[in-house]
């Protein structure tokens, strides 16, 4: 064992883990260090369940897509048997990356020597190997990466050791099947980056405290009160409250409900908006016609990839006027998350001052502190 930096000592989260209400703030060097992020990266991002996007992203047989989280490149791909798995993006023979993006494909080809892998990771061909003295295909296979699914999202584990999903998610299926999101498609997908903290996205994304002040003319008043926290199960926490207006456009579009609720919602679920946090990094929300969720993936302390989803019920994507329809609601996210952006990216050079101290919380944001002490306890040294 090396020497553990001082930075991991547990007497330094002692005010974090409080409950929400005597909270404090994560450190400052939780949003700027580079060991911080390392560690991070290995016990929460490695250890646990991350999503990388919907079964329905790869429908047929042969359609794939690529993903990068926390340092490693994965492919996604649909067998011929219909079956979809996750495969480390690095070929067999002298590790090339073997895609980019996403598409489809009958069998998965490496650029540099041409080595050929099935849909199922099996290698298939491999060029001018015969001299080649030992050498069995079948025992240079793709890597598999551990893969599961929940209402059509896609989960990786990759250091392998994972408790199964289902314990992860705990009760969120139940609190989310009104919405029945197995049912849904991804209908635009967006990847952009910030210059903020991989936690300061998913605070900002989550906590209503900050609406009246940076969003007072796009969607504060799409947001009624949020409820008092429910209690939940499994690594996951979640917020509801009641809709102002549509939670899906700007509070002045005029079109408001063009879009047909998702079917199946009825009481307090078909007048408000869920939002979620599945620990560690995929915030999503649910409202009356439609769903959102983010891939969050921390490239520097200081910088962060999101990969954003919108998502519509398979029966509203497929109506005539959809396309059109839909860019209202486009347009909604563009404007937020552009408002939200530029007050993170001013967070994060606040955080960087050496005078910085630790914060303290109202109640319309405590899914902040509920965050901050989740972390807090995989990261911290033992007491
Ligand atoms: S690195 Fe892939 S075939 Fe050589
Ligand atoms: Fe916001």
């Amino acid at each position: 064992m090396g020497i553990q930096p001082a930075i991991f000592a547990h007497t330094h989260y002692t005010g974090v883990l409080r409950p929400p209400a005597e909270a404090e703030s994560l450190p400052s060097w939780a949003y700027t260090d580079a060991e911080f992020l390392e560690r991070e990266r290995e016990r929460l991002f490695r250890a646990h369940w991350l999503c990388i996007g919907r079964e329905d992203q790869v429908a047929r047989p042969g359609d794939y897509m690529t993903r990068e989280i926390a340092g490693a490149s994965l492919i996604v791909v649909r067998g011929r048997d219909g079956a979809v798995r996750a495969f480390h993006n690095a070929c067999r023979h002298r590790g090339a990356r073997l895609l980019e993006g996403e598409g489809s494909c009958k069998a998965i080809s490496c650029p540099y020597h041409a080595w050929v892998y099935g849909l199922d990771g099996m290698l298939v061909g491999a060029p001018d190997t015969e001299a080649t003295i030992g050498f069995e295909k079948s025992a240079h296979f793709l890597a598999p990466a551990r893969l599961e699914s929940w209402a059509g999202f896609l989960f990786v584990n990759l250091d392998g050791r994972a408790k199964p999903l289902t314990e992860h998610l705990g009760d969120c299926p139940a609190f989310h099947a009104p919405w029945s999101l197995q049912d849904m498609v991804v209908t635009r997908r967006n990847v952009f980056e910030v210059e903020c903290n991989w936690k300061l996205f998913i605070d900002v994304f989550m906590e209503y405290y900050h609406l009246n002040v940076v969003h007072p003319s796009s969607i504060a008043a799409a947001y009624g009160p949020a409820d008092p926290m429910e209690r939940v199960r499994g690594d996951w926490i979640t917020v509801f409250g009641l809709n102002g207006s549509s939670a899906l456009l700007l509070q002045d579009s005029a079109r408001a409900a063009a879009l047909p609720a998702v079917p199946g919602l009825s009481g307090r679920s078909a007048k408000g908006t869920r939002y979620s946090l599945i620990y560690p990094n995929m915030p999503f929300a649910c409202t009356t016609e439609s769903m959102w969720f983010f891939e969050i993936d921390p490239l520097a302390p200081g910088r962060t990839r999101i990969g954003m989803n919108m998502c519509f019920p398979r029966s509203t994507a497929a109506l005539e006027d959809f396309a059109e329809m839909a860019q209202a609601c486009y347009l909604r996210w563009k404007v937020a998350i552009a408002e939200d952006n530029t007050v993170l990216e001013r967070q994060q050079r606040g955080l960087a001052s050496p005078l910085v101290r630790r914060g303290r919380f109202s109640h319309l944001e405590e899914v902040v502190p509920r965050f901050g002490a989740w972390v807090a306890e995989r990261v911290c040294d033992p007491a």
